[in-house]
């Protein structure tokens, strides 16, 4: 535990200078989201801030000043907020106060808490109240990227909660669009507020692809239209998974050169797969799953019509993360980290106000515990630190290397006094490794290599990099496992366990064969992905 504070606190130093922006808009350029004026790249890691819900204000300032809030998030090291809306509390529900959105779902619980907490709040409006909350995010340097969520203010999403696509009970085209265009409107002078979402994964019997591109295109030209400055950001159908019609047809949006981003979601729940990574190796899971992804959102990156992908949700339980979830994010991670993608975590809120009927209920998935004053899972959150660096700069003219990730853990592997160690993601040593079969894994400017000690001994740095014990081979579907065969033809496995020491070992290769059931002792401590940077 105490090991643990200690953690902590670094973290909390290690974020204290936010980023300073000091030239929004944002821009696009190829698969990159850029700083339209300096054209550096700008990485999007955020965290989803729900303000759809019946109450309409985001969640937690009964729990937490305003000011508090806002310094946790960026404290944790987000540069960015998704913050979720509902259409119609533009067009519908503009002039009602907080106080009396809250009266009149009877919640007076939540009503003294905010007057606890944020007591200006209740005469707002509930769009006042939405401005209120931006504009404390832009003070502590956090951008915010605003998410069409639902028509209807409440929980999302079901393939039948009446939201879900054009032509649902709640979702006129007309209302959304006008809805877009109030909300673009309205931020025009707020650069902090630097993109907007079209609407929260599309779904349900009514989907369909040229009804999708009749709105899609008709949604990104208002919002451009209105406010030029935001990036328009397309949201594909199946809720959020799907684009695959896009290789075939691409979008019609040439007005919007340079400001259209992609978004994609993926939780281990995704499209039924819990069952996959419960039953099937992970390595063989982890790839095909990986593929999906590609095929279906991560192709968008490459071609002729490439454009950045922005993983606007991805999450766990943190409470008590299953071994579905577990595996899921060790995958996950690794393909973020390998394709360098914007994202947003789901999400930061540890409570609502009001969910699906329920007063004050628990989110496992936040960031925040249940009374917002600290972070609910240290080590979840310390799996985010590598993709929080920007690790490929199109403007870079450094060269390429790679970094050693250990995703199960969050670690990245780091040369210290001659030693191999896992560490946090802040410091990672930078290496070269030719793919394919058995190269040297060297360590940038330097004569030195990884090599294989023996089973249970620690990697050793060598100078001797053409030695049997310094090949290396990604060896598994999902090329997770680093491997070195000795002279015998047996693999030993690059491995870190956390309980044993800081210093990577090798050791037998587990669960090689792709076995189902693996039962050996916990394979995920082998578990190393070769990420590309070049900054
Ligand atoms: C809010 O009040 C103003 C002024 O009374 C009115 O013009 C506007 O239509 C109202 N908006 C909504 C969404 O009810
Ligand atoms: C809100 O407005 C009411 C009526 O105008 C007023 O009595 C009350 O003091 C105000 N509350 C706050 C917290 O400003
Ligand atoms: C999709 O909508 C179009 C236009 O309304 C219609 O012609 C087409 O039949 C629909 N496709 C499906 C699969 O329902
Ligand atoms: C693997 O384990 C799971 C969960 O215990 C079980 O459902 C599945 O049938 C097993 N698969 C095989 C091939 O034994
Ligand atoms: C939240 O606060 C209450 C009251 O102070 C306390 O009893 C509870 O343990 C806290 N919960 C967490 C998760 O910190
Ligand atoms: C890369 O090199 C070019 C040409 O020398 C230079 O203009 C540019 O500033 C350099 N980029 C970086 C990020 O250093
Ligand atoms: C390879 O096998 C031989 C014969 O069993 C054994 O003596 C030797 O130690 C083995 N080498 C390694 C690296 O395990
Ligand atoms: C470390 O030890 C704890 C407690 O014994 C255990 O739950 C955990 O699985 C171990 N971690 C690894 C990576 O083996």
């Amino acid at each position: 535990m105490q090991k643990l504070l200690v953690v902590y606190f670094l973290l909390i130093l290690s974020f204290t200078t936010p980023p300073q922006y000091e030239s929004l808009p944002l821009s696009t350029s190829s698969r990159w989201i850029i700083d339209e004026s300096s054209s550096a790249r700008v990485k999007l890691t955020c965290v989803n801030w729900a303000a759809h819900l019946e109450p309409m204000l985001p969640e937690g300032l009964d729990r937490k000043p305003l000011a508090q809030i806002a310094k946790h998030i960026s404290s944790m090291g987000f540069n960015c907020v998704r913050l979720t809306w509902a259409t119609y509390m533009f067009t519908r529900y503009a002039n009602l106060t907080v106080a009396q959105s809250f009266e009149r779902l009877g919640l007076s619980d939540s009503i003294e808490g905010i007057s606890n907490n944020n007591p200006e709040f209740l005469n707002y409006s509930v769009v006042e109240a939405q401005r209120a909350v931006i504009e404390e995010l832009g003070d502590e340097g956090v951008m915010v990227v605003l998410d069409n969520q639902v028509s209807q203010p409440m929980w999302c999403c079901s393939d039948n909660d009446g939201n879900g696509f054009f032509g649902d009970k709640y979702f006129d085209a007309n209302e959304w669009l006008q809805g877009l265009d109030i909300v673009a409107n309205r931020y025009k002078d707020t650069s902090m507020v630097v993109a907007m979402s079209m609407r929260n994964e599309l779904r349900g019997p009514l989907q369909n692809e040229s009804i999708w591109y009749e709105h899609i295109q008709r949604g990104a030209t208002t919002i451009h239209n209105t406010n030029p400055n935001l990036l328009v950001i397309v949201s594909g159908l199946h809720y959020d998974l799907d684009f695959t019609f896009l290789k075939e047809k691409p979008l019609k949006l040439s007005t919007l050169k340079n400001k259209l981003v992609y978004e994609t979601h993926r939780y281990s729940f995704s499209a039924g797969q819990t069952q996959l990574w419960l039953t099937q190796p992970f390595n063989k899971v982890c790839e095909s799953i990986t593929q999906d992804i590609h095929t279906k959102a991560g192709f968008l990156t490459e071609g002729e019509n490439l454009a950045p992908l922005f993983v606007s949700e991805f999450g766990i339980n943190q409470a008590e993360v299953n071994p579905a979830e577990s595996l899921f994010l060790d995958c996950f991670l690794g393909y973020l980290a390998e394709m360098d993608l914007d994202w947003s975590v789901w999400a930061l809120q540890g409570s609502y106000y009001l969910r699906d009927g329920l007063h004050g209920p628990e989110e496992t998935y936040g960031m925040l515990d249940s009374n917002w004053s600290s972070i609910r899972n240290i080590e979840f959150h310390q799996k985010l630190q590598l993709i929080h660096h920007q690790m490929q700069d199109p403007n870079s003219n450094g060269s390429s290397y790679y970094i050693l990730y250990h995703p199960s853990s969050g670690r990245c592997v780091n040369v210290e006094n001659s030693e191999v160690h896992a560490t946090d993601c802040w410091s990672f040593s930078r290496w070269k490794h030719e793919a394919g079969n058995r190269n040297p894994i060297r360590l940038m400017d330097s004569e030195l290599c990884l090599s294989a000690g023996g089973d249970g001994t620690p990697v050793a740095l060598s100078t001797d990099c053409t030695k049997e014990q310094s090949q290396w081979e990604s060896l598994s579907n999902s090329k997770f496992q680093l491997a070195n065969k000795d002279e015998n033809g047996t693999y030993s496995c690059l491995e870190w366990d956390p309980n044993y020491s800081s210093i990577i070992q090798t050791n037998k290769c587990m669960c090689l064969e792709d076995s189902v059931n693996c039962t050996q002792r916990n394979p995920q401590t082998q578990w190393f992905k070769l990420v590309l940077a070049n900054v």
